[in-house]
């Protein structure tokens, strides 16, 4: 069955000034939809619409209890629901990046343009990453085989917690380093990647504020000898991180966190959902509505920071995230993958 929104919503009398909206049919999906705008924003977004038509198949939302709308409040994307797959339907692939590379982001734009969740290996305590509309993502089971990519940074060692004020000790567990998680998920990934050096102050303003991704941040936090220790920590890990899942990858991708910000988005989602096999059921190989909504709200800012913070670093520093950034190019070359895009890299850090 296919679902006309005009019949849905009514008509619109521009002549008269007055708005008449008649509700012919509610299923499931417009309910919902419905009811959550008009809690949120009044009518008033009906008056303004304009006449389209959506074609969603009657048996578009696979579980009702865990379906979510990214896109609520803007009348062209808002029917687009995000949700699981049916389970045992996609084999599970990492999305692994080192802490503070836009993994939430990225989350985000791969979520809208497919319409299913991303997990994460971090489950409930993951906040979710889009604040409104009940999104159940991190409540995946691992093992359902029903979501897009699953998150998981396996970064070695202790995660490390700086309070406001002191940055305490990073405590890295050496047993751990170098060993990667990707037979979890049989070698399958998608390996994100953001310069270094923006990474770890993403990532140590997150942890100055004990995750609070919106909390403030001094630049006082990053000084002193816990912010040296946490500096060569960040290079090293970083490194070490992306290399060996460079290396353990069997199917999979590199995705740069700053050619989907900056460059062409589109090309970046569709090349990476043609390695993990994702093909829109309905319209085949990728929605073309769905992008457009996708790249239409890919500056939303559920979870951005007003102001950042950032210190300069020493000569000696730099230096060491120059060769860590070599490190990986060299592993990318040998894989055969696109290089980081350093020529995309801000000049100041
Ligand atoms: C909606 O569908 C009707 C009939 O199928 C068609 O005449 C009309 O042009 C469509 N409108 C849009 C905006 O696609
Ligand atoms: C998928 O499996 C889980 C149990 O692992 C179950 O709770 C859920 O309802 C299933 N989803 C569907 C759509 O059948
Ligand atoms: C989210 O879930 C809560 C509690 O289950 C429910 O009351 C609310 O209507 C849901 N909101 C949306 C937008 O689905
Ligand atoms: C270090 O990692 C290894 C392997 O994951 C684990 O067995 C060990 O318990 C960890 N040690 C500490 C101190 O966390
Ligand atoms: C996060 O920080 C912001 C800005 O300081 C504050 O308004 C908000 O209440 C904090 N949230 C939590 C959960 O602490
Ligand atoms: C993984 O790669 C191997 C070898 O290239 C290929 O035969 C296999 O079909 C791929 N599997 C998936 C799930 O992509």
């Amino acid at each position: 069955m296919k679902l006309r929104r005009k019949e849905l919503y009514g008509v619109a009398l521009a002549t008269t000034g007055v708005a008449l909206f008649s509700l012919y049919q509610l299923n499931y999906v417009e309910s919902h939809i419905m009811g959550s705008i008009i809690g949120t924003f009044g009518n008033s977004w009906l008056i303004a619409r304009v006449e389209q038509n959506y074609t969603l198949p009657a048996n578009y939302i696979i579980d009702p209890d865990h379906v979510s709308y990214p896109w609520i409040g803007d009348p062209t994307c808002q029917h687009f629901p995000v949700q699981f797959a049916r389970n045992h339907t996609r084999p599970k692939w990492a999305l692994t990046s080192f802490p503070g590379s836009g993994v939430t982001w990225t989350r985000q734009l791969i979520e809208g343009v497919t319409g299913i969740y991303t997990g994460s290996v971090y489950g409930r305590a993951d906040k979710p990453i889009v604040l409104i509309g009940n999104h159940s993502g991190n409540t995946a089971d691992l093992d359902c085989e029903c979501t897009i990519l699953i998150k998981d940074h396996d970064i070695a060692g202790q995660v490390p917690v700086l309070p406001i004020g002191s940055i305490n000790g990073v405590t890295v567990n050496e047993t751990k380093k170098n060993t990667v998680r990707s037979s979890a998920y049989s070698n399958r990934g998608v390996l994100l990647l953001r310069n270094p050096v923006d990474a770890m102050f993403t990532h140590a303003r997150f942890l100055a504020t004990s995750g609070n991704k919106t909390g403030l941040v001094s630049e006082k936090d990053f000084s002193g000898p816990r912010w040296e220790e946490y500096v060569d920590y960040v290079a090293n890990t970083w490194a070490d991180h992306a290399v060996g899942w460079i290396e353990s990858i069997h199917n999979g991708t590199v995705l740069f966190y700053e050619r989907l910000l900056h460059e062409d988005t589109a090309a970046e989602l569709k090349r990476l959902l043609d390695v993990i096999h994702f093909r829109d059921p309905h319209h085949p190989p990728v929605d073309p509505q769905r992008l457009d909504c996708a790249l239409k709200h890919k500056n939303r800012k559920d979870r951005k920071r007003l102001k950042k913070p950032m210190v300069p670093l020493t000569a000696n520093q730099r230096k060491k995230f120059e060769s860590s950034i070599e490190r990986v190019q060299t592993s990318l070359r040998k894989k055969g993958w696109p290089l980081l895009p350093v020529y995309l890299y801000r000049k100041d850090s």
